[in-house]
């Protein structure tokens, strides 16, 4: 008798007796820890998704986890019959292309402008020397989203992209959502969600092509909580109405000029040089945060006479509409569905996801996997896929049900693990999609325009740019534009994050941008639940006008 272990898609028989960190070893798989199973560093999270069971008892060193979460190290196998499925946070390739992509001010365009310049041998940010070397200048920027990290490490003195990296956001265990970790991290206190990810960027930092010490700043881009949880600021504030950052309090006390924020690297637990700086960018308002701030940056919206909108689908998706004379923005609680959180097979687009469905003439499925390796799951952009021909082929109507009364498919892929689709699923997305639809129908109302009076409509993110768009206008999960407006930009987080990185001009001028732009505050809006209402619904968005 053994227990059939499956740990990030890969089988092992087992007896009971060996934590899941040793299984993970035995297996090649690689759990990210500081302290060497002791149970210390709190980094050897996974999350049980079946067999909790088979498992021995939570421990005092897992007293801060819930739920599907163990400390890998600190718990064994106990039973000697049953299946346990369990995966680390994951990482993996960036799928973001190094270049800008049909973006107006590209890095290749900047004028390199950065903080942090040479003189000589000596180093100097801002013109104060902080080092002396002749070795050259690094500079990192962070997308810190709520689901995923990404990294990217430039080199200050050429604006080259030297390496990039990715992995899911450590800090699950807290919730997935941004009002959850709010919660956690008032009620546990102790920064234990930021020393996690400190952990972790730290092993990712190290394992760059370049000596740590050789970077001088970091730039970070994220939602208002995850940049204020970074920065270790009480953020219980964010959490309440009227949500606003505690930076957004003070600046509105007259106590700083800026939402964003400066603190030195070590006192953020980094393992940069030791007088590197990490810069905030500044948030719009209330949920709206350094990210959607990031994208105004990498769209160039200061010098935009065309009417854009930016739709930056995330766990909170966040939407900006307008030009360089008036810009509205807005956040949507969408949750991680569309990240692949919540969803019974889920995953994040890191390799093992099933990115693209096609269902046959004879009903079978195609899917295509990230990476070439055995399937583990399915992202956001295969959901989409999946969604849009379950309904092309009538599998699905548009209230999102079953129309031969079966409450799951599977997706037949060779693997161990079949990866299921349930209803309840679909009810996620729907959901999801209800606050992103919601959140167009308001921003469009209240600027006062159509979706078709749109010159450009830029999808960001990492997930957006690898949206099948016939899928996603299909599901209406888009506004139902001419292709020829819609365009892919990729992470345009991680873009505006560089540039920032680069140029200490555009730095600026976004610190100003940030203070013309009007928030919609969807929870304020009359019409917002018969928009999501709508929204939840499975066909093409057009412009709705519901009094
Ligand atoms: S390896 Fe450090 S807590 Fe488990």
């Amino acid at each position: 008798m053994s227990v059939e272990l499956h740990f990030n898609g890969e089988r092992r028989d087992v007896a009971p007796g060996v934590s899941l960190f040793e299984h993970a070893e035995a297996l090649g798989i690689n759990v990210p820890t500081s302290c060497r199973k002791q149970g210390k560093c709190k980094e050897c999270v996974v999350e049980v998704t079946e067999g909790m069971g088979c498992l021995s008892d939570r421990i005092l060193a897992e007293q801060h986890l819930q739920g599907r979460f163990r400390l890998s190290c600190s718990c064994r196998i106990v039973k000697d019959a049953g299946v346990v499925r369990c995966h680390a946070m994951r990482r993996g390739e960036m799928r973001i292309e190094r270049g800008a992509l049909h973006l107006p001010g590209g890095n290749q365009k900047l004028k390199l402008d950065p903080a942090v310049v040479r003189g000589g041998d000596r180093i100097l940010l801002d013109g104060v020397e902080i080092d002396r070397s002749t070795a050259p200048i690094h500079g990192l920027a962070m997308d810190l989203g709520t689901t995923t990290v990404v990294l990217r490490l430039l080199n200050l003195e050429t604006g080259e992209v030297i390496a990039d990296a990715s992995f899911e956001n450590p800090q699950r265990f807290g919730g997935s959502d941004v009002m959850s970790r709010i919660h956690y991290d008032t009620e546990e206190g102790g920064h234990l969600l930021q020393r996690t990810l400190a952990g972790y960027l730290s092993h990712a930092i190290e394992e760059f092509p370049v000596d740590p010490r050789t970077i001088y700043e970091m730039v970070i881009a994220g939602n208002s909580t995850m940049r204020d949880l970074f920065f270790r600021l009480n953020v219980h504030s964010i959490g309440q109405s009227p949500y606003r950052s505690i930076t957004e309090l003070e600046m509105a006390e007259g106590r700083r000029f800026s939402t964003s924020l400066a603190e030195l690297a070590k006192k953020l637990l980094l393992p940069l040089h030791p007088k590197a700086r990490v810069y905030g960018l500044p948030i719009i308002s209330g949920h709206v945060g350094a990210d959607a701030a990031a994208c105004m940056l990498a769209v160039d919206l200061a010098n935009e006479t065309r009417l854009i909108a930016i739709m930056d689908i995330g766990t909170n998706t966040e939407l900006i509409l307008g030009n360089k004379d008036k810009i509205f923005a807005a956040s949507c609680p969408a949750g991680p569905a569309f990240e692949g959180g919540a969803i019974t097979c889920g995953m994040p687009g890191l390799p093992g996801a099933i990115e693209r469905v096609k269902i046959g003439g004879d009903g079978a499925m195609q899917v295509r996997v990230i990476g070439g390796v055995p399937v583990q799951g399915i992202c956001g952009s295969g959901l989409v896929d999946l969604l849009g021909e379950l309904l092309r082929t009538g599998c699905i109507n548009r209230l999102g049900r079953f129309e031969n009364g079966d409450e799951k498919v599977v997706l037949d892929v060779n693997s161990d693990a079949p990866i299921y689709f349930t209803e309840s699923d679909i009810n996620e997305l729907a959901q999801a999609k209800g606050a992103n639809v919601a959140g167009l129908q308001v921003i469009f109302q209240d600027y006062g325009i159509r979706f078709d009076e749109l010159d450009v409509f830029y999808l960001a993110g990492g997930f957006g740019r690898h949206l099948n768009i016939e899928s996603s206008k299909r599901i209406g999960l888009i506004p139902n534009l001419e292709d020829a407006k819609i365009l892919q930009v990729g992470n345009a987080a991680i873009e505006g994050a560089c540039i920032a990185l680069l140029s200490r001009t555009k730095r600026a001028e976004l610190e100003a941008l940030v203070k013309k732009v009007t928030h919609c505050r969807l929870e304020a809006h009359g019409n917002f639940f018969n928009f999501f209402v709508d929204g939840c619904q499975f066909h093409p968005v057009e412009t709705l006008s519901i009094q």
